[in-house]
């Protein structure tokens, strides 16, 4: 089936009928069903599917073992997302083994497709979850207490999805056996578009980090307290909310976001007494976000101050810049010498992958130029063809 046909018969699940934006947190019901539609398609094709004690589904096309090539993506989304960022890449793994299959090609190495779970962070608030437990670049302990937006622990939500929140963490077996890891995924930029191109080939991924800012003051009654007799954590976030972008433009390329904002309780005519913001903050060069946030912090301090409130910054995750190999680029490259090769300011699994094993990746070009949002597309023409290259670029390494 085509990558585009594969997407189709998917495209209602988790999706927002008025906004059109999916929502597919991880072990939601609208994730668990695209887990059950990948297995349904990897088993359609004979590959052994199996889950791992992290949630990562693998689907091997010959025995698993050390040396293997291994591609594949995301399914769960932010909140609001676009139908492309992850399943993309898992449906243009599964018609690229088609293709090689069509091509009658015998790999003398065998190839996996993995899915990753909780790749967004949307739901516990850590980016490739997944890929870090796999890892251990995140502890199972500290996996197991996130907490969700009702509260529920990871360990809870996990043993709901029917993985035992005891035996994630770190599982060298399964990371032993991936030799180079290649993700394909939908461009979240302007890149090819500017470049009219089809696809790259990923050089880097920008550093990037997510802090919690908790902004605490008086809660109070709306109509009974004096304008000057208030200590508003509403009013004092929205100040630092305005200062995380005044301070950012003032860094040559650097981006910072507010994209998530909790007063608490959060009524009409009630003065918060919490607010909760989360930052995140990007550059290439780590100590510049580095120093970037420090100022960021001691102008929430001083803000918090004038308002008769406090705050606290707290790092939730931190994802140093990553220069994919450069082996495994130039493989890639020799398999698509048109593709250019491209930055991303995305985090993305294979970053994580990266500092372990040989990674890589590959971008479909985004006519919009924008994700994370309903508007985020690939033309079918491109989506289709996403899957030849991948398929280009596996061939050669399964040799
Ligand atoms: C994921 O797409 C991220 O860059 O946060
Ligand atoms: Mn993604
Ligand atoms: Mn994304």
């Amino acid at each position: 089936m085509t990558v585009t046909g594969m997407l189709s018969a998917i495209e209602r699940i988790g999706r927002d009928p008025k906004s059109g934006g999916y929502y597919r947190p991880v072990m939601s019901t609208a994730e668990l069903d695209l887990r059950t539609w990948f297995i349904g398609e990897a088993e359609a094709r004979g590959l052994d599917v199996d889950t791992d004690r992290n949630g990562i589904i693998w689907a091997w096309w010959g025995a698993p073992r050390a040396g293997s090539v291994v591609t594949g993506s995301h399914l769960d989304s932010v909140p609001g997302g676009g139908a492309f960022d992850g399943p993309l890449g898992v449906a243009a793994a599964l018609a690229a083994v088609d293709v090689l299959r069509e091509r009658e090609v015998q790999p003398a190495r065998s190839l996996a497709i993995a899915v990753f779970p909780e790749e967004e962070g949307s739901r516990f608030g850590l980016a490739c979850l997944g890929s870090r437990l796999l890892t251990g670049k995140i502890t199972a302990d500290h996996a197991r207490a996130l907490t969700d937006r009702e509260g529920d622990t990871l360990a809870d939500v996990f043993a709901r999805g029917g993985i035992d929140p005891r035996r994630i963490g770190r599982d060298d077996e399964a990371l032993g056996r991936i030799g180079r890891f290649i993700e394909l995924h939908i461009e979240q930029g302007r890149g090819l578009i500017d470049l009219n191109e089809p696809i790259a080939i990923a050089s880097s991924v920008l550093g990037h980090g997510r802090w919690r800012v908790r902004v605490t003051g008086q809660g109070n009654h709306a109509g009974t307290t004096l304008m000057r007799d208030r200590s508003d954590p509403v009013v004092a976030a929205a100040a630092m909310v305005g200062a995380v972008s005044a301070l950012t433009r003032e860094v040559d390329d650097a981006r910072a976001t507010v994209g998530r904002f909790e007063p608490f309780p959060g009524g009409t005519n009630v003065i918060a007494s919490a607010v909760d913001f989360w930052l995140d903050a990007r550059h290439l060069d780590d100590a510049t976000t580095r120093a970037l946030v420090a100022r960021i912090a001691a102008a929430c301090e001083e803000i918090a101050a004038a308002h008769g409130c406090a705050v606290t910054v707290s790092e939730e995750s931190w994802s140093p810049t990553v220069d994919f190999d450069a082996g495994v680029a130039r493989e890639l490259g020799a398999a698509l010498p048109s593709a250019p090769l491209l930055g991303t300011g995305a985090g993305h699994d294979a970053g994580i992958l990266s500092e372990f094993v040989p990674s890589g990746m590959l971008f479909t070009r985004n006519p919009s130029g924008i994700s994370h949002s309903p508007e985020e597309h690939a033309e079918d023409a491109d989506a289709n063809h996403s899957a030849v290259a991948l398929a280009d670029a596996l061939q050669g390494m399964l040799r």
